[in-house]
């Protein structure tokens, strides 16, 4: 069962669109994560699940209430909705202790006091915050004011989390640590939550499935695995994995090759026959491809020279330790691949770069939506 459910959800502010007929389903216990580029809705779409904001058009629903429907004119109240939400800056009480910031909200629930001491001491446990109970939060690092701030959302036992990015206030070491604290903590407590991020990296490691929007608009919603490995359209594609995947323009033509005009590649017999099927022969398609995908020829395993091999040129190479970024080049095409270590290719040398065509994307021109 969904523990929150959009059903064709709006939000207008003004004559702008911030949110367009987006319809999600979260279910119990998953960790979804909202993924996007800055303005994209994501902030907003939290703020109506919390009850911050009001959708335009559509219905909200957590659990089995109704929480908002603007056709009928319902909208409950945050305080009765029984999510807590942890902010970017998330503001803590400076003159209370770590103790009195944790316990805040049940105080205000008025919960008895040997509760409320037992629920703060069993969160301070977990999010290793026992020793700091007595301090103030100017006497805490970055990622020990963040938990605090977990903490007071933790301890009401909400059953919805809403984060909205919140640890991008955190360097990035510390991060990598907190992101992987969060997802066990989550796991931990099994509590449905909606994470928003606009960091893809964020979100493949803490996902159990990602939600990608953009201007506005659900594009794709999948497992980490299935928005990368099949990705929707071309900002999706675009938007998951650095480097960005490669897209390059070129023509499907009748013998199964892909013309480029400066080289060529040969269509595995099942990609092009899907190619055929859909009507998209003599067409111009984009041709994609990720870094990763594309080998220094002399490691390739499967080399067949006029099929998946091209000669491009070494622009630049990043050496990254145990792989190389290199920039190639063939006449006016440009892109990336990823190399392992063991590529010794130098700037300014012609290689032979190896295309794995069982990886490759290719998109519809006109409107970037994926045929494979
Ligand atoms: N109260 C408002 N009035 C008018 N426009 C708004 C309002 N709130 C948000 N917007 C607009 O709606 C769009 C979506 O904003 P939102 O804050 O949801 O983006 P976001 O995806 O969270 O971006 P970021 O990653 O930068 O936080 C933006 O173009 C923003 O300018
Ligand atoms: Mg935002």
């Amino acid at each position: 069962m969904a523990e929150v459910k959009l059903v064709n959800v709006w939000k207008i502010f003004g004559g702008f669109v911030a949110v367009r007929d987006l319809s999600l389903e979260v279910g119990d216990g998953e960790f979804l994560v909202l993924l996007g580029p800055s303005g994209c809705g994501k902030t907003t779409t939290l703020r109506m699940i919390a009850g911050l904001e009001e959708p335009s058009r559509g219905r909200i629903i957590i659990g089995d209430k109704v929480v908002a429907d603007a056709e009928r004119g319902v909208f409950v109240p945050p305080k009765e909705r029984d999510v807590a939400m942890v902010f970017q800056s998330y503001a803590l009480y400076p003159h209370m202790s770590v103790y009195d910031n944790i316990a805040f909200p049940l105080k205000l629930r008025k919960l008895p006091k040997q509760e409320i001491d037992k629920r703060v001491r069993e969160v301070a446990e977990m999010l290793g915050l026992t020793e700091l109970l007595n301090r103030k939060p100017r006497e805490l690092s970055g990622g020990q004011r963040q938990r605090v701030a977990l903490g007071r959302a933790i301890v009401r036992r909400p059953k919805v989390f809403l984060m909205d990015e919140p640890l991008s206030n955190l360097d990035a070491k510390l991060r990598v640590k907190m992101r992987a604290e969060l997802k066990k903590l989550q796991r931990q407590l099994g509590v449905t939550t909606i994470y928003v991020t606009h960091d893809q990296v964020e979100a493949m490691t803490m996902g159990d499935r990602i939600a990608v929007m953009n201007k506005g608009i659900l594009q794709q919603v999948g497992t980490p695995e299935e928005v990368y490995e099949k990705p929707k359209n071309t900002f999706v594609a675009g938007f998951i994995g650095t480097p960005p995947m490669n897209f390059i323009e070129g023509t499907v033509r009748e013998d199964g090759f892909i013309d480029f005009g400066e080289f060529k590649l040969k269509l595995l017999p099942d990609q092009f026959e899907v190619l055929q099927e859909a009507n998209i022969v003599e067409k111009t398609i984009i041709f994609g491809i990720r870094p990763e995908d594309i080998y220094d020829a002399m490691f390739a395993q499967i080399k067949i020279p006029g099929e998946n091999m091209a000669r491009a040129k070494v622009d630049i190479v990043e050496n990254l330790g145990g792989e190389k970024i290199v920039h190639l080049r063939i006449g006016e095409i440009t892109f990336q691949a990823k190399f392992t270590g063991e590529s010794k290719v130098k700037e300014g040398q012609e290689i032979d770069v190896v295309f794995d065509m069982k990886r490759a994307h290719v998109f519809k021109k006109e409107n970037g939506e994926a045929v494979f």
